[in-house]
């Protein structure tokens, strides 16, 4: 079964090479940029990591989605972007073995983000579903689309692929991010079942395929670190429950469609009738992918994305272009996405949807972990792989500014950035991609 179905997904991907000629050479011009976008995003990360001159009442360790305070607001720190964000600075950490400075800083950040968290979660009334907070720790009272809870399962899995990292490099206790991972994770449990929360746009309430694979994911890690921990009983309960969530995942799966579906039991109505989104491309890169329901490399996976290509491929004028120029060189440039096709969100106010930033960098990682799924098997698939990935990538380098400023989104006209400036979702997802190229091409070309 397993055979066939690899086969299958080998075929789907071949087609495609077929129509879209492998192409090589852009790989030099690209590097350049990615390597000097890798820094200032770096940066650019830390500078949204408070302290701040600038605001001595945020606390630290609190992160801003943007550091933009009017069209739009987005001062505040949102629990689903920083606990991606700090993912993100962990898979660095785990990767600067060799840099000690480095590794001290990073874990230093990690730290004060736990530190916040544990503030946030001792807040009188547990508010662990609350979207976002002020940046000095205190509740947001306005009206917001909430509970979201996609939110607490990342951070749980954040958290727990830290502790994890402590344990196995001797580095210090994990008593307090287990403390803090069970205070997230009891509240996904008694959470997840619910159909009235949030999904991650925060519009739509109903049964989110992003939300329940993140609380899927967050189960499996905190299996893991049970079992690390020596703890088989409770590893075993969080394994049970992540099976079960596993299960409903492979309801979304749309036959006639033949995509997976955003969201069940919608409110939406006619608001997203095709209720095919980007947040589930995002589900898959937001996990490992060790045998996930539709990882990376399922087909299910495959055929959504593909969805999502071809929907957005006509809709947005800068598509047209299909080629630029990167360090004086012509190289092929893949379509800009955005959040789903009947978007509405310019950025400030609602007109009309624009691609967006993240969304198309996770379009070039998806690329590059698809084939790291194949380098061992079938390394002439993953190259070809690279080459894909490599367009989304010239995409987003030729709408980030030249001084690397990333935004949320881009006008799909001009394709000059908008929206919130210095996104800080936008950063981890460029570094999350380029992580991903990087691993990508020292599996394929070990001397490189
Ligand atoms: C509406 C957008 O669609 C949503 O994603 C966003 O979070 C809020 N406005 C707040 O900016
Ligand atoms: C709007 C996005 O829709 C949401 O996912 C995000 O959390 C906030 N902006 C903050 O970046």
């Amino acid at each position: 079964m397993f055979v066939i179905y690899n086969i299958i997904l080998l075929a789907v991907v071949w087609a495609e090479s077929l129509y879209q000629p492998y192409v090589v050479g852009p790989l030099d011009a690209l590097d350049t940029w990615i390597q000097q976008q890798d820094q200032i995003a770096h940066a650019r990360i830390l500078d949204n990591i408070a302290p701040f001159p600038f605001d001595p009442s945020a606390r630290a360790g609190a992160i801003c989605a943007s550091p933009s305070r009017a069209w739009p607001d987005y001062y505040y720190t949102w629990t689903r972007d920083s606990a991606l964000v700090i993912n993100e600075l962990v898979s660095w950490l785990i990767i600067s073995t060799d840099n000690v400075t480095q590794a001290h800083m990073l874990a230093a950040r990690i730290n004060h983000y736990a530190d916040f968290s544990r503030h946030l979660q001792k807040m009188p009334d547990r508010l662990l579903g609350e979207a976002k907070f002020m940046m000095d720790g205190t509740r947001f009272v306005g009206s917001w689309c909430n509970p979201q809870t996609d939110g607490p399962a990342l951070r749980a899995y954040t958290a727990g692929r830290y502790a994890i990292y402590l344990l196995d490099n001797l580095k210090r206790g994990v008593g307090e991010l287990v403390s803090m991972i069970e205070l997230d994770l009891e509240y996904v449990m008694e959470a997840w079942r619910r159909s009235d929360g949030c999904d991650i746009w925060e519009e739509v309430k109903g049964v989110h395929y992003y939300t329940v694979a993140a609380q899927q994911r967050a189960m499996r890690m905190a299996s893991r670190l049970y079992r690390r921990l020596g703890n088989s009983d409770t590893a075993r309960i969080y394994g049970r429950v992540s099976e079960e969530m596993a299960g409903e995942l492979r309801k979304f799966w749309n036959k006639e469609q033949g995509y997976i579906v955003a969201t069940l039991d919608s409110n939406a109505g006619d608001r997203k009738p095709s209720n095919l989104d980007a947040q589930v491309m995002l589900a898959a890169l937001h996990g490992s992918d060790d045998d996930e329901m539709f990882g990376i490399g399922s087909l299910e996976m495959l055929k959504t994305v593909k969805r999502i290509i071809r929907r957005f491929e006509h809709m947005y004028e800068i598509n047209r272009a299909t080629s630029t120029t990167i360090g004086g060189r012509q190289v092929p440039m893949g379509a800009a996405i955005g959040r789903y096709p009947e978007d509405l969100y310019d950025g400030t106010g609602v007109s009309r949807g624009n691609p967006w930033s993240l969304l198309t960098s996770g379009l070039a990682e998806y690329h590059y972990r698809l084939g790291l799924v194949y380098a061992n098997s079938s390394g002439n698939l993953s190259r070809y792989l690279l080459e894909v990935g490599d367009r989304y990538m010239a995409r987003v380098a030729r709408h980030t500014d030249r001084d690397g400023t990333m935004y949320e989104q881009w006008n799909s006209n001009t394709g000059f950035g908008q929206g919130a400036i210095h996104l800080t979702w936008s950063y981890a997802a460029h570094l999350a991609a380029s992580r991903a190229r990087s691993q990508l091409i020292s599996s394929l070309f070990p001397n490189y």
